[in-house]
C-alpha cells in the first residue's frame, strides 16, 4: 500500500510537535532541577568555609585566605572561590579563576545586604553560577566569600531531550506506519478486491467482506449495498431471462411495474394489526426486529415494491421514539422503502379488540382446532370501536390521494371496507382474510356475524387463500344476510353494492437471492447449530411456528415419540428440533399451551434420552428469518402439522431455502398449502401412527426421490410466489368497476358501535 505523503507529513509533523513539547517540558524541569541542585551545594560549601574565612580576614592573614581559595581548586564541577575585603575588593582567588576586574554583583549585594546572594552570569562566554555569602564578626561586616560553579553542564538536557524526541519522532512514526501497512492495508486490499468482484459480478472465494473489529461497521453498510447490488443484478437478470423465455414469472420487478401500470398514479395503502417492524429498548440502545407472522412475511414484499403506506399496531416498547409526532416513519429501517404509520391502543382497546374479540372470539371460530371461542359484549365494543380508529387514520392517510386503493389485512379489520367505503366510496377496497372460513353452521357461533359479514361485504374484493374458504364465505352469506348471492361469478350483491370472492393463495417472495449462503458460511452456521445440539447426529427434523393451539404442536411430539417406538433403531441418531415463538401471550389458553408443549418436550426427553442424545429440543424464543435459515437449510425433513391452517408460509419458506434440493416436508392436509403442495408427504396431523410413518418415509426415502420432490416444490412456489400473489389480488381489485358517479358523492359519518349496526 502507498500511503499518500499528505498522510505521512501529518503524521510525522503531529508526532513531531508532540514530542518536541514533550522534550522541552522535561528539558525544562531537568534545568531547573540542576539549577537548584547547584545553589544547594554552593551554599553548603560557602557556609563550610565561612568560619575560617572569617578567622582568617580577622587576622588579615593572606596566606591562609589564599590556603582557603586554594582549596576549591579541583572540585568537581567547580570553578573556584574568592575572598573579597568589605569594598568588594578581591583578597585571594583561586588560581586559573579568570575573574573580571572589580567586584562582582552577588558579592556587592551580599555586602550591602548582609546576606546570602546568588546568580547565573557568564564569565568570559562560559556559564557560571555564583554565590556569595557575607562575613563579619562581632556584628562587624568584614567582607565574603564567593564560590564558583561551571554550569555548563546545565545546558546538556536541552540537547539530549532534543535528540532523544528526535528518535523518538521516528521511531513512532516508522512502528505507526508498519501498523497501518499490515492491520489496514490487508483489509482495504481485501474489500478493494472484494467490490471489484462484485462490481464484475465475479462470485469469486474471495467474495467476503473483511472481517477485523475495525472493518465491521464499514463492511455490514457494504455487505447491505452488495445485497442491493446483487439483488438488483439477480433481477435484471432474471427479467432479461424471462423475456428471452417469454415466460410470465411474477418477479418483484415485475410487480412494481404492474403496479405502477395499473395504480395509474393511485396509491397504495395497507392495513394490519401487526406492524412489519417493532423498535424497542435493550439497555442504552433501540433495536428492531419482524414479528413472528405469516402475515407480516407476505405483505413486506409488495409494500416494497409499491413503495405505499402500511398502517398498523404500533407494539414495540421503543415505537414513539422511532417515529414522528404522528407515529409516522420510513421502514425498511436500515434500507428504507416504503412508508410505515403506527396507531397506537390503549390496554384496554389491545385487551379487547385483539386478545379478546380478534383472538378469542374469530380465530378459534375460524380455524376447527376444538378450541372454544370466547364472545364478549365489551370485546365487540372494543372491535368495533378500534375499527373505527384505524379508519379514521387511513381516511387521514388518503386525504388528498384520488381513489386509493386499499388492501386491509385479516380478521382484526372485519369491519373496515365499510367504514372506509362509506366516507371514500372512490377507493377501492380489497380484505384479504389470512386465516380459514369455516362452514356456516361453524360460523353461526358468532352473535355478531351479521355485523362481521356487513362490514366486510363493504370492500370490492374479498379474498380466502383456496376455493373451499370462498364457498364457505358465500354460503354464510347467503344464510345469514339479505343479499344476491351469484354462484356463477362468486359475487355478492348487498344494498346495490357488489363484492367479488375470489381464491389468491398467498406465498413467499422467490427471487434466488438471500436464501442461499457462501462456503464457509454454511459451514460456520453447521457448526453453530451442532453446538448448540450437544453434537451431530445424523438426521435432524424441525417444526417452527408460534405457539399456537391451531398449530398441532403437541400432537407433532407425540407423533416423533411414535417414530422412536416403531423405529428404535433411530434413537441417538435423529433428533427433532421445535423452534417455538411465544404468541398471544396474555391468552389463557396459550400460557396452558406453552405449558403443555415443555411438559411434552420433556416427558419424552426423560422417556427416551440416553446419554447427551435428546430426541427433542424445544427453543422456545422468536427466532428471526436469518436464524431460522440455517436450520432449513440443515435439517432433513420440516413437519408442518397444523390442525387448520389458512395456508401456512413456513412449509414455503422452508422450500425456498432448500437450494439444494434436499430436505423432505411433511404437510397437513388442514393447510391451504397442502393444497399447492403435492409433492409434500401429505398428513393427517391428528393420526400419530401416519406422522411417525411419514418421519420414517422422509429419512428413507431414495435420494433422487426426495430431490426431485423438492424440485418440482420449488417450481411450484417460484411459480405461485408472492408477487404473483399481489399482482394478481392488485389486478383484480382495480379491474373492478366503481360505482355510479351520485355513489361517490355522500360523506357519512363512520357507523356508531353496537349489535345493530348491520
Ligand atoms: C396469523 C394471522 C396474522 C397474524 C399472525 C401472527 O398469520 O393471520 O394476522 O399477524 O398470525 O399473530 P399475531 O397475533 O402475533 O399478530
Amino acid at each position: 500500500m502507498h500511503l499518500s505523503r499528505q498522510l505521512m507529513l501529518s503524521l510525522f509533523g503531529g508526532v513531531a510537535v508532540v514530542s518536541m513539547l514533550f522534550a522541552l517540558y522535561q528539558a525544562t524541569t531537568d534545568m531547573h532541577a540542576m539549577r537548584t541542585e547547584v545553589q544547594r551545594q554552593a551554599m553548603v560549601l560557602a557556609e563550610s568555609q565561612q568560619r575560617a574565612a572569617t578567622q582568617a580576614l580577622q587576622q588579615g592573614s593572606a596566606a591562609e585566605m589564599q590556603a582557603l581559595v586554594n582549596q576549591f581548586r579541583n572540585h568537581q564541577r567547580m570553578a573556584g572561590a574568592a575572598i573579597y575585603d568589605a569594598k568588594g575588593q578581591p583578597l585571594a582567588i583561586t588560581p586559573g579563576l579568570a575573574l573580571q576586574p572589580g567586584t562582582p554583583p552577588a558579592v556587592a549585594k551580599a555586602i550591602r545586604e548582609a546576606r546570602a546572594s546568588d546568580e547565573f552570569f557568564r564569565l568570559n562566554t562560559e556559564p557560571m553560577h555564583i554565590l556569595a555569602l557575607p562575613l563579619s564578626a562581632d556584628g562587624r561586616l568584614l567582607g565574603a566569600i564567593a564560590v564558583f560553579h561551571d554550569v555548563a553542564f546545565v545546558a546538556a538536557p536541552v540537547w539530549r531531550h532534543a535528540l532523544t524526541s528526535g528518535a523518538q519522532t521516528l521511531l513512532i512514526v516508522g512502528i505507526t506506519l508498519l501498523i497501518v501497512h499490515w492491520s489496514l492495508g490487508k483489509p482495504l486490499r481485501h474489500m478493494a478486491q472484494w467490490l471489484r468482484d462484485l462490481r464484475t459480478g465475479n462470485a469469486s472465494a474471495s467474495g467476503q467482506p473483511p472481517r477485523e473489529a475495525l472493518f465491521r461497521p464499514l463492511a455490514t453498510e457494504m455487505t447491505r449495498l452488495a445485497t442491493t447490488l446483487q439483488d438488483a443484478r439477480a433481477a435484471a437478470e432474471e427479467e432479461a431471462r424471462l423475456r428471452n423465455a417469454a415466460s410470465a414469472r411474477w418477479t418483484a420487478d415485475r410487480l412494481r411495474i404492474a403496479m405502477q401500470a395499473k395504480l395509474k398514479g393511485s396509491r397504495l395503502f395497507a392495513v394490519s394489526n401487526r406492524e412489519p417492524y417493532e423498535h424497542s429498548r435493550q439497555g442504552n440502545s433501540i433495536t428492531w426486529s419482524v414479528p413472528p407472522s405469516g402475515l407480516v412475511t407476505a405483505l413486506e414484499p409488495v409494500l416494497r415494491a409499491g413503495d405505499g403506506t402500511w398502517i398498523a399496531q404500533a407494539t414495540g416498547d421503543a415505537d414513539k421514539e422511532t417515529a414522528d409526532e404522528l407515529g409516522r416513519l420510513r421502514v425498511p429501517p436500515d434500507h428504507p422503502q416504503y412508508k410505515l404509520r403506527r396507531v397506537w391502543l390503549s390496554k384496554e382497546e389491545e385487551a379487547g379488540f385483539y386478545f379478546g374479540f380478534a383472538n378469542e372470539g374469530i380465530w378459534p371460530l375460524c380455524h376447527i382446532a376444538h378450541t372454544r371461542p370466547v364472545f364478549r359484549g365489551e370485546d365487540w365494543e372494543h372491535y368495533h370501536a378500534v375499527n373505527g380508529k384505524f379508519a379514521a387514520v387511513l381516511l387521514d392517510e388518503m386525504n388528498g390521494e384520488d381513489e386509493p386503493v386499499v388492501l386491509v389485512q385479516d380478521y382484526h379489520f372485519a369491519l373496515l371496507p365499510r367504514l372506509v367505503k362509506q366516507r371514500r366510496p372512490d377507493a377501492r377496497v380489497a380484505i384479504f382474510w389470512h386465516i380459514p372460513w369455516p362452514n356456516p353452521e361453524a360460523f353461526g357461533i358468532c352473535p355478531w356475524q351479521r355485523e362481521l359479514l356487513d362490514g366486510m361485504l363493504g370492500a370490492d374484493l374479498i379474498g380466502f387463500h383456496i376455493q373451499a374458504h370462498c364457498n364457505n364465505f358465500l354460503e354464510t352469506v347467503d344464510r345469514v344476510l339479505e343479499s344476491r348471492v351469484d354462484w356463477a361469478h362468486f359475487t355478492v350483491n348487498r344494498n346495490g353494492g357488489l363484492t367479488t370472492v375470489r381464491p389468491f393463495p398467498i406465498s413467499v417472495a422467490f427471487n434466488g437471492n438471500g436464501e442461499t449462503a457462501a462456503a464457509d458460511e454454511s459451514a460456520a452456521e453447521r457448526t453453530a447449530l451442532y453446538r448448540e445440539l450437544g453434537g451431530k447426529p445424523q438426521f435432524i427434523g424441525l417444526g417452527v411456528d408460534r405457539v399456537d393451539y391451531t398449530k398441532g404442536i403437541p400432537e407433532r411430539l407425540r407423533g416423533v415419540e411414535r417414530f422412536f417406538e416403531l423405529y428404535p433403531a433411530y434413537r441417538e441418531k435423529f433428533t427433532f428440533i421445535q423452534i417455538g415463538a411465544p404468541s398471544r401471550t396474555h391468552i389463557k389458553r396459550y400460557q396452558d399451551l406453552m405449558a403443555e408443549v415443555e411438559e411434552e418436550a420433556e416427558r419424552i426427553n426423560r422417556r427416551l434420552r440416553t446419554g447427551a442424545w435428546r430426541p427433542v429440543v424445544f427453543l422456545n424464543r422468536h427466532h428471526s428469518h436469518a436464524e431460522i435459515l440455517p436450520y432449513y437449510r440443515e435439517v432433513d425433513v420440516c413437519l408442518v402439522t397444523s390442525l387448520h391452517d389458512g395456508m401456512n408460509l413456513v412449509a414455503k419458506e422452508f422450500i425456498v431455502a432448500r437450494k439444494d434440493g434436499q430436505g423432505a416436508l411433511i404437510l397437513s392436509r388442514f393447510t391451504g398449502a397442502s393444497h399447492e403442495l403435492a409433492d409434500a408427504l401429505v398428513v393427517n396431523p391428528y393420526d400419530t401412527d401416519e406422522l411417525a410413518q411419514a418421519i420414517h418415509a422422509a429419512l428413507t426415502m431414495p435420494a433422487e426421490e426426495r430431490e426431485a420432490r423438492m424440485l418440482r416444490m420449488r417450481a411450484v412456489v417460484q411459480e405461485n410466489n408472492v408477487y404473483r400473489w399481489a399482482g394478481n389480488l392488485i389486478g383484480e381489485l382495480v379491474a373492478i368497476r366503481l360505482g355510479r358517479p351520485e355513489a361517490r358523492r355522500p360523506r357519512q359519518p363512520l357507523a356508531p358501535a353496537g349489535k345493530g349496526a348491520a
